[in-house]
């Protein structure tokens, strides 16, 4: 297997395979704005950034980049492109505003609307239900740490299915559910913004109980292709000889990846996640046949990625504030280049990762479902030379070239983003879009990447 990967790494392959689904991703409190309109409830994103100082300057995504009138112009965008796939995410609290009874038919128009001029362009829809944008109603009621917001989630997904589902193919339950619970409720970074190590393991068994149940419904409702998506970060020891080094990694692994893989695809969670969960909260949780419910079928895992985390063992080292349980593991920054968000940028993680994910969780076919970079960008004339994001994206569609060149079966790649846009805690100043997005005046400019994303799909091959 490590010479089949090393030799695949030195001479990769740039052509995709014929079917490979090209994509872009966005999600619906980052664009959309529109945040009072048609019935559309607060969700935890607008009490949040509303919040003086949770936001980098205040900003909110109450007008964004205002996709919720100006859709048909970014359809034509997408066109443009020649993308294949656009991945969006319907707003919980536009569609059941309460997060529980009542349907809002308003906020489902809007989707209405999105999917056929989607269709009408020859872009196939993918929805993800769930993008972080919780109705505030369900915080007030206890916020994912309540185990009852498993079947709300699941009521939620079918009231969309019954709306969309004649015209949309791909669902997706969860972005994600390693942010949702652990910058949500550990560091308290995202909205809700609580710190309560304890009940973001709650949260974390909560969001994947309602993946189980919204995957089950969805499938007997007749939905084509299922699916999640997953952030994951490989682990990297800083020495591979210090054994504690590798316990510090193997522990990240487990926080940040087996945690969601073990139970979503092998139907347990891992044994030392349990040990570890049941130091802070117990394991009264997770009842019978949750494990279960949570491996519901599948037809591919959505994978989200952006960069690795490089621990070291070092004794006397507080913990993370979003790693519970971490205490004596130091956080290094690898000795790459890094992002406009100081992320490392490190194509060959990604590799590992795909052929990791291949070797322990078999027979589950993958997409990548976000993956991108966000720079400084400047305008110049009509247009942005972003050479940065483009070396970064040819870097990591090598990896994934080289990925299945080693035998992942991998089915696509959606970059993010379409659009710059409100990238959550950092505000508007952190742009990940291939289309620069002029806030005043809400001109849309492509990018250079743009352009080249544009040819990589069409020449199906970098
Ligand atoms: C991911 C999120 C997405 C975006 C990118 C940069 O974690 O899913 O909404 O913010 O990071």
């Amino acid at each position: 297997m490590t010479t089949q990967t090393e030799t695949s790494v030195e001479t990769p392959a740039t052509t995709f395979p014929a079917g490979f689904r090209w994509g872009v991703a966005t999600a619906s409190y980052q664009i959309e704005g529109a945040a009072q309109e048609d019935g559309r409830a607060p969700s935890i994103w607008d009490t949040f950034s509303r919040t003086p100082g949770r936001v980098a300057d205040g900003h909110t995504g109450q007008v964004a980049c205002d996709h919720y009138h100006r859709y048909a112009e970014d359809i034509a965008i997408m066109r443009g492109l020649g993308v294949g796939t656009y991945r969006f995410s319907l707003a919980w609290p536009r569609i059941q505003p309460d997060g529980s009874g009542p349907i809002n038919p308003k906020g489902l128009d809007f989707y209405d609307r999105l999917v056929d001029g989607l269709l009408e362009a020859g872009i196939a829809p993918m929805a993800t239900l769930y993008h972080w944008d919780l109705p505030q109603t369900l915080e007030d009621a206890g916020g994912w740490p309540n185990r009852d917001l498993a079947s709300r989630f699941a009521d939620y997904a079918l009231a969309a299915y019954a709306r969309l589902g004649d015209r949309v193919p791909t669902w997706t339950t969860l972005n994600e559910p390693w942010c949702s619970a652990f910058l949500g409720y550990c560091s308290g970074r995202h909205a809700p913004g609580r710190i309560e190590p304890a009940n973001s393991f709650r949260a974390a068994h909560t969001l994947m109980l309602g993946h189980g149940l919204a995957a089950r419904a969805l499938r007997a409702a007749g939905a084509q292709e299922v699916s999640v998506t997953v952030n994951l970060s490989p682990a990297i020891p800083r020495t591979l000889s210090d054994p504690h080094d590798q316990a510090a990694a193997r522990l990240l692994d487990g926080l940040h990846n087996r945690i969601f893989l073990d139970p979503l695809l092998l139907g347990r969670y891992p044994t030392d996640m349990l040990a570890h969960m049941e130091r802070f909260c117990g394991l009264d949780h997770i009842r019978t046949g949750d494990e279960e419910t949570i491996a519901a079928p599948i037809d591919f895992l959505g994978v989200n990625y952006y960069m690795p985390t490089m621990v070291a063992a070092q004794v006397g080292q507080p913990s993370s504030d979003q790693f519970p349980g971490t205490e004596g593991v130091l956080f290094l920054d690898p000795d790459v280049p890094q992002t406009g968000m100081g992320w490392p940028i490190d194509a060959d993680s990604f590799h590992t990762l795909l052929v990791r994910l291949h070797r322990d969780y078999p027979g589950t076919p993958i997409m990548i479902t976000e993956n991108g970079s966000s720079f400084p960008d400047v305008v110049v004339g009509d247009t942005v030379q972003d050479a940065d994001r483009i070396g970064y994206f040819d870097g990591h569609l090598r990896a994934v070239a080289g990925a299945i060149a080693d035998g992942v079966d991998l089915r696509g790649y959606l970059a993010w983003s379409l659009l710059d846009n409100f990238e959550w805690g950092y505000g508007y100043d952190k742009r990940f879009g291939l289309v620069h997005v002029d806030y005043a005046t809400q001109q849309r400019r492509l990018k250079a990447s743009a352009h080249w994303y544009k040819d990589v799909i069409a020449n199906n091959s970098l």
